[in-house]
């Protein structure tokens, strides 16, 4: 079984992947730590995380299997991270790696904004999950400050409605919800609370399959 889990920045979908994944003991891939190696390079170089030849380089040299570093997670590095991901070279670079990994055995458990459009449109489940630019700039700037990382909320949300605009303009695999996608809207839920919406989509799901 192959589930596809996409939405925005901070909207809880790592955390629902990650709880379906243990679930259904089935493999999961963050593929935004993909777009974030690939900035994350870009910055150790010094180099331009726009430029396109570059870009495409430090693509192509992640390595799916070391994606552990912390400072993918920082906010600079998401930042950097949105911008190479509007690089068409890059992405391309960069779906093989995420196709193998959805074809395993038995199935797997992806997270993205293209998941269920571009990298596995056949996925057997579909999750949107969404909620409002306020709420996920509260969730991602105590998660970042938990983490020890100086930001504040405006910063934070100021970051956060750039990246989902440049997200979802992009002419590339841009971040969009696929028409069989099931909407899971997170405000106002307590992490149980959407794991067993998200536990009732997939068991339906499921059911229907076998
Ligand atoms: O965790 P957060 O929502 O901040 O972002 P992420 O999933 O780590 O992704 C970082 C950036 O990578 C996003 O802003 C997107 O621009 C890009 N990305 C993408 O284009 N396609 C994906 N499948 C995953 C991430």
């Amino acid at each position: 079984m192959i589930i596809a889990v996409d939405g925005p920045l901070a909207s809880g979908k790592g955390t629902i992947a990650r709880q379906l994944a243990q679930c259904y003991t089935l493999p999961y891939l963050d593929t935004g730590l993909l777009y974030r190696a690939c900035a994350l390079g870009l910055l150790r170089a010094g180099k331009n995380p726009e430029n396109p030849v570059a870009a495409q380089q430090s693509a192509m040299s992640v390595d799916g299997r070391s994606l552990t570093d912390p400072e993918l997670r920082s906010a600079l590095v998401g930042a950097a991270a949105s911008k190479v991901a509007a690089i068409p070279a890059v992405r391309k670079a960069l779906i093989k790696l995420q196709r193998d990994f959805a074809r395993q055995k038995g199935g797997a458990v992806l997270d993205g904004r293209d998941i269920g459009t571009v990298i596995c449109p056949h996925a057997d489940v579909k999750l949107w999950v969404s909620a409002p630019p306020e709420e996920r700039a509260r969730r991602r700037c105590k998660e970042l400050c938990d983490r020890g990382e100086d930001i504040s909320y405006t910063q934070m949300l100021a970051q956060l409605v750039e990246r989902d605009a440049r997200d979802a303009s992009r002419d590339d695999a841009p971040m969009l919800r696929a028409a069989d996608a099931h909407l899971l809207n997170t405000d106002g839920l307590s992490i149980d609370a959407a794991f067993a919406v998200a536990r009732r989509i997939v068991d339906a799901a499921k059911a229907e399959l076998s």
